[in-house]
């Protein structure tokens, strides 16, 4: 990351130190996490602080079309406190006027002294507000170069990663599921899956489907299982928004499967290569793709690189026998394992979801 400090050529007398940057960047990060986790912005929060170290506004946004966080928290703030303030942001301001006038503009005539963000601006499109800021008498500092310390800005990194997927990977998100039995099987020896997890992990896994926008399942799963692949409520009603379905390998989908009926749309993308199907579906603006399995095209998913974050149900359940989650990855001994971070873990009445992810952390 950039540090325009010298650039800004003010002085740093009044800077929070690293804790005070930490503490408003936990707050910035749990404001951040109240706005939409599926739409096309990111969930972004800022914390507005005066040269005494008090919170004098605080916002985040609230999806597309609403006010930055930047723009909510100085909406929020008593003015005449604001002259001096810091103003602590998980992401670089926008220096862009889409829906909403450039951050980065509305910081330096609120009479904002300086800036802290955790993470740069990837989207080219919006970045350069931090450069802006400099070259305007705006003292602008990355979290790394305030002393945040390296787990929160971790934390902001995490929470952004899957919108950013389009500008670091330049392909959508892709979150792979599993619901498996303690021994790690997806299905009994004679093929049959239903029901291996709980009432509660199925109904959290029809939450994810509502914030993503595609579903993946392959051919074997289709004509195994004929699932209907929407995002319904436990009683079945469907939710109202629905991720597109697409169903992945060469033979035929059935005229009666379960896939072709319900609301939304679904396609057939007659190929084994699922990189070029996450590339149409980028191309049609999708930001976060769930590959429901099965094994076979996770498994070829996982050894193309393909999957950046796991959503593993386990249930307390010995099946002995049956289908791998994940058939052979090539791996011939532990040192090549490929080892993932845990982000998160769940409690789903009996079962546990553990959310794990293969980026490497980068403080
Ligand atoms: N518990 C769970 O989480 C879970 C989830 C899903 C499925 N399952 C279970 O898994 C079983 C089905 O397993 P499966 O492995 O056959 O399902 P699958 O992975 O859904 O389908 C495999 C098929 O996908 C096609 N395919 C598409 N892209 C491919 C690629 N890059 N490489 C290889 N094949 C590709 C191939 O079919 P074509 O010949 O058509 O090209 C392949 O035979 C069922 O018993 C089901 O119940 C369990």
């Amino acid at each position: 990351m950039q540090d325009l400090t010298a650039d800004a050529g003010r002085a740093i007398d009044r800077a929070p130190d690293g804790r005070a940057v930490d503490r408003a960047l936990e707050r910035a990060l749990v404001l951040a996490a109240r706005g939409p986790a599926d739409g096309p912005n990111p969930q972004v929060g800022c914390v507005l602080v005066d040269p005494a170290g008090a919170v004098v506004g605080e916002g985040w946004h609230h999806g597309a079309g609403t006010p930055h966080a930047e723009a909510a928290a100085l909406a929020s703030a008593d003015r005449a406190r604001l002259r001096g303030a810091t103003a602590v942001v998980t992401l670089e301001p926008c220096h862009h006027s889409g829906r909403t006038p450039p951050c980065s503009v509305a910081l330096r005539d609120a009479g904002v002294a300086r800036v802290v963000y955790a993470c740069a601006d990837p989207n080219p499109v919006a970045a350069g507000g931090a450069a802006w800021l400099a070259r305007h008498g705006v003292e602008v500092r990355t979290g790394s170069r305030s002393g945040a310390s390296p787990h929160v800005l971790d934390r902001a990194d995490r929470l952004l990663e899957p919108w950013a997927a389009p500008w670091t990977l330049g392909r959508p998100w892709v979150t792979g599921k599993t619901a498996t039995s303690l021994d790690g099987r997806v299905a009994a020896a004679d093929g049959t899956s239903r029901w291996i997890t709980g009432a509660a992990a199925r109904a959290h896994a029809h939450t994810v489907r509502t914030a993503v926008d595609a579903i993946v399942a392959g051919t074997g799963t289709v004509l195994t299982d004929d699932p209907a692949l929407t995002a319904r409520r436990p009683d079945g009603s469907h939710h109202a928004r629905q991720p597109v379905r697409v169903v992945v390998g060469r033979r035929a989908v059935p005229p009666d499967a379960a896939v072709r009926r319900g609301p939304g749309t679904w396609r057939h993308a007659a190929t084994h290569d699922l990189a070029a199907v996450l590339d149409e579906l980028g191309k049609d603006g999708a930001r976060r793709v769930l590959l429901e399995g099965g094994p076979t095209l996770l498994g070829a998913a996982l050894r193309a690189g393909l999957v950046d974050e796991l959503h593993a149900y386990l249930a307390p359940v010995l099946l002995g026998a049956g289908t791998a989650a994940v058939p052979d990855l090539d791996i011939a001994t532990l040192a090549q394992a490929q080892r993932w971070h845990t982000h998160e873990t769940h409690r789903l009445g009996e079962d546990v979801l553990v959310v794990a992810r293969r980026t490497e952390r980068k403080h």
